[in-house]
């Protein structure tokens, strides 16, 4: 199977971005195809600062690589070294009615959140569906957030074939356990890149035990807390699974102390980074290794991008 992802370059990585989609992207990478890129093209629709803007790219592509994507199995790219994408993207746009894009709840969202409404925002999702749709791909593993986005190059595909003639697999979101992870300090919210509420992959053991232990648990009107539940999520990702029992079967009997549920899952996260923050280092200090990365990167990827939009202009009569 075809499979392609991608993450914004638009601050550190989270714990969000690794448990709804790199963790994913990890289990993949050996039983399929799998492209892998920095949606820098996708950054640019909210503010950015230009002259760190190729660091911020860079970092990520280290975040990839540090977590245990492997170019030997892993096409990893950057989406704007691909100018397929974007010429692909027109195309589709001209398949989109522009009521569905209005309707997108990330579009929503970011204009409700303050966010400039630029036709880049708007236009977003075709750009997504396009990267998808390049390398005729059959599945997206991604969080939540974006299945609405998904979902759109799904219809997209389906509409591309009717009117001419089946040219791409219909592809379908692929969702992990922890596909939405929440804000620490507001549990009803999401974690996200832009908030200060998240546990970035980078931080410092001595920052991941401070946020955790600040992490909200209180229940807002009875029932289960939001807060507990994303701890236990958590827990359930990086600790071993006699420690899950223990804390499990306290949170049952009513005899949990969620500060002892505090300090376990930092630990348990302390210890997963450790190796990862390790080698980010080391690959963040090779510049020509992480720049071949890339550039083999790009080559596969244009390869494939090149022959899907070469048959899509001859299938349109653009050729
Ligand atoms: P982005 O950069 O906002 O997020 C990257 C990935 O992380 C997931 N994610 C989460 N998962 C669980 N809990 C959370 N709190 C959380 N926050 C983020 C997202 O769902 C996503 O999978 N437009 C996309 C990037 C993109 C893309 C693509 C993805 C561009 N083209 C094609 C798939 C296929 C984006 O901005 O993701």
């Amino acid at each position: 199977m075809r499979i392609l992802s991608g993450i914004r370059p638009s601050g550190t990585l989270h714990l969000g971005n690794y448990i709804g989609a790199i963790q994913q992207w990890l289990g993949l990478q050996r039983e399929h195809e799998v492209y892998y890129m920095v949606a820098d093209l996708h950054a640019i629709t909210t503010p950015y600062d230009p002259k760190t803007f190729q660091a911020q790219i860079r970092d990520v592509v280290a975040d990839y690589l540090a977590a245990g994507l492997d170019p030997k199995h892993a096409t990893i790219f950057v989406q704007s070294h691909v100018p397929e994408h974007t010429q692909l993207m027109w195309v589709l746009s001209s398949l989109t009615p522009t009521g569905e894009l209005n309707r997108m709840t990330q579009y929503k969202d970011k204009l409700r959140g303050g966010a400039l409404a630029n036709a880049g925002l708007l236009t977003y999702p075709i750009l997504m569906a396009a990267d998808i749709l390049a390398y005729r791909a059959e599945c997206g593993p991604v969080g939540e957030d974006q299945v609405q986005h998904v979902e759109l190059a799904r219809d997209l595909a389906k509409r591309f074939n009717r009117m001419f003639g089946k040219t791409f697999p219909e592809p379908q979101p692929l969702l992990s356990q922890g596909k939405r992870i929440m804000s620490l300090k507001e549990p009803d919210k999401k974690m996200s890149k832009t908030n200060d509420d998240g546990i970035a992959l980078t931080d410092a053991p001595a920052v991941i035990q401070r946020k955790i232990a600040k992490a909200v648990t209180a229940t807002r009107g009875g029932g289960t807390s939001a807060g507990v539940e994303n701890l236990f999520l958590m827990l359930r990702t990086f600790a071993e699974p006699n420690v899950v029992g223990r804390f499990e079967r306290a949170e049952r009997d009513g005899a949990i102390k969620y500060a002892e549920l505090k300090t376990a899952l930092a630990e348990a996260i302390v210890h997963h980074f450790a190796p990862f923050r390790k080698r980010r280092k080391e690959i963040l200090a090779d510049a020509t290794a992480l720049d071949r990365v890339l550039t083999d990167g790009a080559r596969r990827a244009r390869l494939i991008a090149g022959e899907t939009l070469a048959a899509g202009y001859t299938t349109i009569g653009l050729r």
